[in-house]
C-alpha cells in the first residue's frame, strides 16, 4: 500500500530534519538470570532503519524493559549502550523519564544527536492509568512534561501495539503520531500469512505467556485459520491440566501465581480440547528439572521437580508434523532453553521449522533469540518482533497503538504538509 493510502502517518509523510522526535521503541529483551546480561539484539536491530531515517533530527528514545515485580525489570542503561554500538553513534543515556533535568538536556540537543530515557515502566503513570482513559493520560505529569519538548512522536514499538500504556498511546491528540519503519514492515508481512490458503497451516504455541497463547489458540481454531496447534512450555501445561493430567505442584503453582484468571484459562483449554480433539497436540513426554529425568506425561511429577522441556517422543512427533506443513507460525520456547540440558526440544523444533520450505513466521523475544543463537534467522520468511502483540494481532483483536496512530492521522490530517 502506498504511504498515501495508509490509515496512519508514516515517516515519508513529513520532513523531520531539525525536529525533536520522540521515538517509542520496544527493546524489551530476555536477560540471563545470573549475569543480568541482555540475550540477543534482534529487537535492537529491528529499529535501526527507523533511527537511521531520523539521522537529521534530535531523537529521544522511549522504551520499557519487563514489568514491575520481575527479576529483569531493570534500567535501560545497557540498552542504550547496545544501540550505541550497533549505530556506531553516541547515545546519551539519562536515568530519568521526565522532569527538569530531562527538559534541560532535551532542550540542549542538536540535530543528529540521540538520547535514551529511563525505563518507562519505572513510572506509575505509564502502567496504572486505565488504557481507555485518554484524558487521564493527557493530564499525567509524564505527558504534560514531555509533550512541550517534542515536535513529533514516532511509534515503532510493534511488540507493544496491544498495550494501551501512556507512552504508547497518550500523545495521539497532542502531536502527530507517526508509524516507524518496523510497524509498517510487520503489518504488511503478517497479512500475507493470515490471507494465504496454504494447507496444512500450523501454529506452535509455547512459552510462559499463556493468556495470549490460549486466546489466539481459541481464535485460530474457531475461525479455522489453523489446522493444528502444537503446544509446549507453560501453554502445554495449561492444556494438560485442563485435560485432568497431573503436571506437578510447581508447574501448577507457576500458572496460578502468574495468571489471576487461571480458572477461566483452564476452562477455555478444556473447551478447545473437547471441541477440537484432533487439532490440539500435547506433549506425550517431558524432561524434569532439576533431575534431568524423562517423564511419560500422566506419570506422577515429584513435588520438587518441574517439567522443563518436551521429551524425545514429543520431539519426533512435532518434527513430523512440522515437515508436512505449508505454513507455520511459532511463538514461544518448548521449555527452559536457557539451560543447555533443557534446550533440546526448543532447538530441534526450531531446526525443523528452518528445514521446512513453506511460509514460516516466527515471533516473540525468546523465539528470535533462539533463531539468532542457532544462526537460523535467514531461514525464516518473517521474524516478527512481536510476542503477545503478534498473537493478539493475529487473533483479530483491536490494537490500541494502531488505533492511536489512525486517530492521530485523522486528528492532524490537513494540518501538516511535511
Ligand atoms: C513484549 O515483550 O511482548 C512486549 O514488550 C510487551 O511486554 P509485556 O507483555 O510485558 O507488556
Amino acid at each position: 500500500m502506498a504511504s498515501g493510502e495508509r490509515e496512519y502517518f508514516t515517516l515519508d509523510d513529513f520532513k523531520l530534519q531539525g525536529s525533536t522526535v520522540f521515538l517509542r521503541v520496544d527493546v524489551n529483551s530476555p536477560m540471563n538470570p545470573v549475569t543480568g546480561e541482555i540475550i540477543g539484539t534482534t529487537r535492537f536491530h529491528s529499529h535501526l532503519d527507523t533511527i537511521r531515517k531520523l539521522s537529521d533530527s534530535k531523537v529521544v528514545i522511549l522504551a520499557h524493559q519487563s514489568r514491575p515485580g520481575k527479576e529483569d525489570f531493570t534500567s535501560l542503561r545497557e540498552h542504550a549502550r547496545i544501540f550505541e554500538s550497533l549505530l556506531d553513534r553516541n547515545v546519551d543515556f539519562v536515568d530519568s523519564l521526565f522532569g527538569d533535568y530531562v527538559t534541560s538536556k532535551v532542550k540542549k540537543m542538536r540535530s543528529g544527536e540521540i538520547m535514551m530515557l529511563e525505563n518507562t515502566r519505572f513510572y506509575s503513570e505509564e502502567v496504572n492509568i486505565d488504557g481507555k482513559d485518554l484524558a487521564a493520560m493527557e493530564q499525567s505529569n509524564l505527558v504534560r512534561k514531555l509533550v512541550p519538548l517534542m515536535n513529533y512522536f514516532v511509534n515503532d514499538a510493534f511488540p507493544a501495539i496491544h498495550r494501551p500504556q501512556t507512552t504508547l498511546v497518550g500523545f495521539q491528540r497532542l502531536v502527530p503520531n507517526i508509524a516507524g519503519e518496523l510497524i509498517n514492515r510487520e503489518i504488511s508481512s503478517l497479512s500475507s500469512f493470515m490471507g494465504g490458503d496454504m494447507r496444512p497451516k500450523i501454529a506452535i504455541l509455547a512459552g510462559a505467556k499463556i493468556n495470549e497463547s490460549i486466546s489466539v489458540a481459541s481464535s485460530f481454531l474457531k475461525n479455522g485459520t489453523i489446522d493444528r496447534i502444537l503446544t509446549g512450555g507453560v501453554v502445554a501445561n495449561a492444556f494438560l491440566w485442563a485435560k485432568g493430567i497431573e503436571i506437578g505442584k510447581r508447574n501448577q503453582e507457576f500458572i496460578v501465581k502468574n495468571n489471576k484468571n487461571y480458572r477461566e484459562l483452564i476452562d477455555v483449554c478444556r473447551d478447545l480440547i473437547n471441541r477440537y480433539p484432533e487439532s490440539v497436540m500435547l506433549p506425550t513426554d517431558a524432561v524434569l528439572y532439576p533431575s534431568k529425568q524423562r517423564l511419560i506425561v500422566g506419570e506422577s511429577v515429584p513435588d520438587d521437580q518441574v517439567m522443563a522441556d518436551i521429551g524425545v517422543d514429543t520431539i519426533v512427533e512435532y518434527i513430523d508434523t512440522i515437515s508436512r506443513a505449508q505454513a507455520i507460525f511459532m511463538n514461544g520456547p518448548m521449555g527452559m532453553y536457557e539451560f543447555e540440558d533443557f534446550s533440546v526440544g526448543t532447538f530441534e523444533v526450531v531446526r525443523a521449522i528452518a528445514r521446512n520450505k513453506g511460509l514460516k513466521i516466527a515471533g516473540g523475544g525468546h523465539t528470535l533469540s533462539v533463531l539468532e543463537h542457532l544462526n537460523l534467522m535467514s531461514k525464516i520468511s518473517h521474524a516478527s518482533t512481536g510476542g503477545g502483540a503478534l498473537i493478539s494481532y493475529l487473533s483479530g483483536e483491536e490494537m490500541p497503538v494502531l488505533e492511536a496512530l489512525k486517530a492521530s492521522k485523522k486528528f492532524f490530517a490537513g494540518k501538516y504538509h511535511g
